[in-house]
């Protein structure tokens, strides 16, 4: 079987993976061959691609890692919220998984988004117990992890559907409400003297960051516990891959890059390598295009061979990338993927916040390749004006009209950022968002930044899918993880 973008259905193809709708019933079964009516619907359900079988690919099989039967299951009791059947269902995803010869993320792009927060908590639990595997967590404390994973988002099924699935920025208000459903989640389950205090705690807390930036109590470090910052990270991972009304989906790469990017600021960096492990960046079935400009499908890609996969040409010849034959040739793409550009895709998700603006940065650094760098990411979504010292932006900033956030390098040998930060401040007042440029994630200096009102921190070396997703995410109030 492989994978295709659900633009490229076309009808006479082949189905290869039932396709389930939001209550777990099938809606169209393996096997079938699409017409343009079931093509019509899968794309009105939200799929972003399916599983087709042809000839070439007639011999790849993707396992999930849990069944799809037990993955209805699951969808169905977060669904009715349904904590006893939560409590079986994560008992045999757990055992799915410790029986599973090779663990691989390969199946988790066929979701709708009309059930994203039942589906959403499935795939939280199936990859909650990845981690917890990779850092040998033992058998009751994964299954622990599952059922926080089944139940930390309960609480939104009571937050207004024009509030969860709202196609752009939140007011305020509305993000208010929005993040209440952690303290909801952990109201509906407290009481259960049958659910341990670690699947409690770790439900309430899984919007915790590690530099206290988090809700609902701005918890820091070791106030937060291991299943919670597993919890937090496989909620982000899942939530950047999916699609949303308000944005694209990120590939597994890109999301990486990002929770990376966040190690030591929102992320344990343990945990994201742990993750790590299991993610192909181009999963099984996929069609990709070469170096040499050749198309082929990706045969095997478990563990070590994740960056170099053994691929299918569409001549039908095996190349294996791990081959020393084959050193020179590298993937450049997934071929389905119709926005090839990062920059581009970049541009695309900005305009699904509405109403679209392109908003006016300015980066103060003084040093010239830092500037560029940074400039180098974000030209091409913003205005970006460069500025060499504090001073000099100062005397900008009383004869130009604000920028809307303000990027500013911590380490200056005019004035450290705080003091900057302030100076600026008695200009500009306490409206611009400041976001401070820092060469390690020391929580002292961040404690230092976050007093001095920092927006968000850029830690070195520059992770850019991590900047543009923080930048973002300041700039219009949403979450990647909402
Ligand atoms: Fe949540």
């Amino acid at each position: 079987m492989r994978y295709i973008k659900i633009e490229d259905a076309r009808p006479g193809m082949q189905l290869a993976y039932n396709m389930y709708d939001t209550d777990g019933h099938t809606l169209i079964c393996n096997g079938s061959v699409l017409n343009e009516f079931y093509i019509k619907r899968l794309i009105e359900y939200g799929f972003d691609g399916i599983y087709i079988t042809d000839e070439l690919s007639q011999d790849i099989e993707i396992n999930p890692v849990i069944t799809p039967e037990l993955r209805t299951e699951g969808l169905v009791c977060v669904r009715e919220s349904n904590i006893d059947k939560c409590k079986g269902v994560s008992r045999r995803i757990v055992d799915q998984i410790l029986n599973k010869g090779v663990l691989s993320l390969d199946l988790t792009d066929l979701r709708s988004f009309d059930g994203y927060t039942y589906a959403h908590s499935v795939n939280v639990a199936v990859i909650s117990c990845l981690i917890g595997f990779g850092m040998k967590l033992k058998e009751e404390e994964l299954e622990q992890l599952v059922m926080a994973g089944l139940l930390h988002d309960l609480g939104k099924l009571v937050i207004p559907r024009s509030i969860l699935n709202k196609d752009g920025r939140l007011t305020p208000e509305e993000y208010e409400v929005m993040k209440t459903h952690a303290s909801i989640s952990y109201e509906l389950i407290k009481e259960r003297f049958d659910i341990s205090s670690n699947v409690k705690i770790a439900v309430l807390h899984h919007h915790e960051n590690l530099d206290g930036s988090g809700y609902p109590d701005g918890l820091e470090d070791d106030e937060i516990t291991l299943y919670t910052r597993i919890l937090h990270v496989a909620d982000v991972y899942d939530a950047l891959v999916s699609k949303r009304p308000y944005k694209l989906p990120y590939s597994p790469y890109e999301a990486c890059e990002y929770l990376m990017g966040g190690g030591g600021i929102m992320f344990d960096t343990s945990v994201v390598e742990a993750l790590m492990m299991y993610v192909p960046f181009y999963p099984k079935g996929t069609q990709v295009v070469l170096s040499d400009n050749s198309e082929g499908i990706i045969v095997d890609n478990a563990g070590k061979r994740n960056l170099r996969p053994m691929i299918r040409g569409l001549d039908g010849t095996m190349i294996d990338l791990q081959e020393p034959e084959n050193y020179n040739l590298t993937i450049l793409r997934g071929s389905n993927e119709k926005i090839i550009d990062p920059t581009i895709e970049e541009d695309e998700r900005n305009k699904m916040l509405v109403p679209y603006k392109k908003y006016r940065l300015m980066i103060i650094d003084n040093m010239l390749i830092n500037l560029q760098a940074l400039k180098g990411f974000l030209q091409h979504s913003y205005f970006v004006d460069t500025v060499s010292s504090p001073s000099q932006a100062i005397m900008q900033l009383k004869r130009q009209s604000e920028p809307d956030l303000i990027i500013l390098d911590m380490d200056m040998p005019e004035m450290n950022g705080i003091e900057a930060a302030e100076k600026i401040r008695d200009v500009l007042g306490e409206g611009v968002p400041i976001v401070f440029v820092i060469d390690s994630n020391d929580k002292g200096l961040m404690a230092r930044c976050r007093r001095a009102g920092a927006a968000g921190f850029i830690v070195r070396p520059y992770k850019p899918t991590y900047i543009k997703a923080e930048i973002k995410r300041i700039l219009t109030g949403r979450e990647v993880v909402e």
